[in-house]
């Protein structure tokens, strides 16, 4: 039994303890089909520990998590087809003696399927990724780092199954790495309808995601789309942008300090994004007391707020606090 049908992913407030240690604290977030989904969190903050449970590697100590409408307690078998597993370091899982295409054919004969069958899906998957005859049938030794990822990434897709999930498919890549790793799943959830859970403690990967889960010791502490959770900041995923000639403590506690700035984020060396409820009309009093004050400014806009901004400043921080975070 599950909730809404929609939904590929169902997590319900889900707890798992190592002995004393509650590593998931009753986590509780959901991806429909075809999302994009980034669970988001810092070491320690049990998102390797959300993937072991869907992957069906552990058992919850409460809670349910539903894959394709199915308890990943109680299906195992069908869970293992139904989704595809990309670990974080893909040397644990590439042969690195063989090519893309033969290490497709030891994963796919794993799910029983037929040679030709694996070599057209490799190939198939292969090709959105970006693999032309001579890298599908290269070394993976001889291969790129972002290459290999891809590989591994293919891997995990080679049964088809309509959920991937991925732990730190960035990390260790540089920045060009990261964004081009990101597109070609992106391509993948396009193309072939996959729902993709991915797990990083990058924030980059939010422009990616159509949604996102924040994770804090064990705790959900943000779940939503990336506008949503934008949305909850005073001026509605607006803010005003303010450049000074120069920053000093001194000046930003003036400067923060001026009525009706619920929050602030440093935007640059010299630029501060100042979040009200109603920016359009706050600026111009915010103009008027800087020149009451004699602080002379390069600039001052309207700017929208990304989720850069909404992690800054951390609003749920202040709710939780009753008061600003700064
Ligand atoms: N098998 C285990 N036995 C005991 N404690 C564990 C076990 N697996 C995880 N933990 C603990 O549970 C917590 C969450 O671990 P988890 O691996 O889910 O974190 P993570 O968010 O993936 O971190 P990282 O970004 O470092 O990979 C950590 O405190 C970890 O030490
Ligand atoms: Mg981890």
């Amino acid at each position: 039994m599950s909730a809404a049908p929609e939904r590929e992913i169902d997590i319900i407030d889900l707890k798992v303890a190592f002995k004393k240690l509650f590593a998931l604290r009753g986590v509780s977030f959901f991806a429909n089909k075809r999302d994009f989904l980034g669970v988001i969190g810092a070491s320690g903050a049990g998102k390797t520990t959300v993937l072991r449970i869907l992957t069906g590697q552990i058992q919850p100590t409460g809670g349910k998590a539903f894959v394709g409408g199915y308890d990943v307690t109680k299906k195992r078998r069908l869970i293992s087809l139904l989704v595809g597993y990309v670990p974080q370091l893909e040397h644990l899982s590439l042969y690195y003696d063989f090519s893309a295409i033969e290490n497709a054919q030891f994963f796919g004969r794993c799910f029983g399927m037929r040679p030709k069958e694996i070599e057209e899906r490799a190939r198939s998957i292969l090709k959105i990724l970006g693999f032309d005859e001579d890298l599908m049938t290269k070394k993976v030794e001889k291969l790129s780092g972002g290459e290999r990822k891809r590989v591994s990434i293919c891997l995990g897709m080679i049964h088809n199954p309509p959920v991937l999930l991925l732990d730190e498919p960035t990390t260790g890549l540089d920045a060009h790495l990261r964004h081009e790793t990101l597109n070609y799943l992106k391509m993948l959830n396009f193309q072939l309808g996959t729902t993709m859970v991915i797990i990083s403690h990058d924030l980059e990967i939010v422009d990616y995601c159509t949604r996102v889960c924040l994770l804090e010791g064990g705790n959900v502490s943000q779940f939503g789309t990336p506008a949503e959770l934008i949305s909850t900041l005073p001026g509605k995923g607006e803010s005003i942008r303010l450049v000074l000639p120069r920053m000093s403590s001194v000046i930003l506690d003036r400067v923060t300090a001026l009525e009706g700035i619920k929050y602030w984020a440093r935007a640059g060396r010299n630029a501060v994004k100042l979040f009200v409820d109603d920016p359009r009309e706050r600026m111009i009093y915010i103009v008027q007391r800087l020149n009451e004050m004699k602080l002379p400014f390069d600039e001052i806009s309207i700017v929208e707020a990304d989720f850069f901004d909404y992690f800054q400043v951390k609003p749920w921080k202040a709710r939780e606090n009753g008061g600003t975070p700064h």
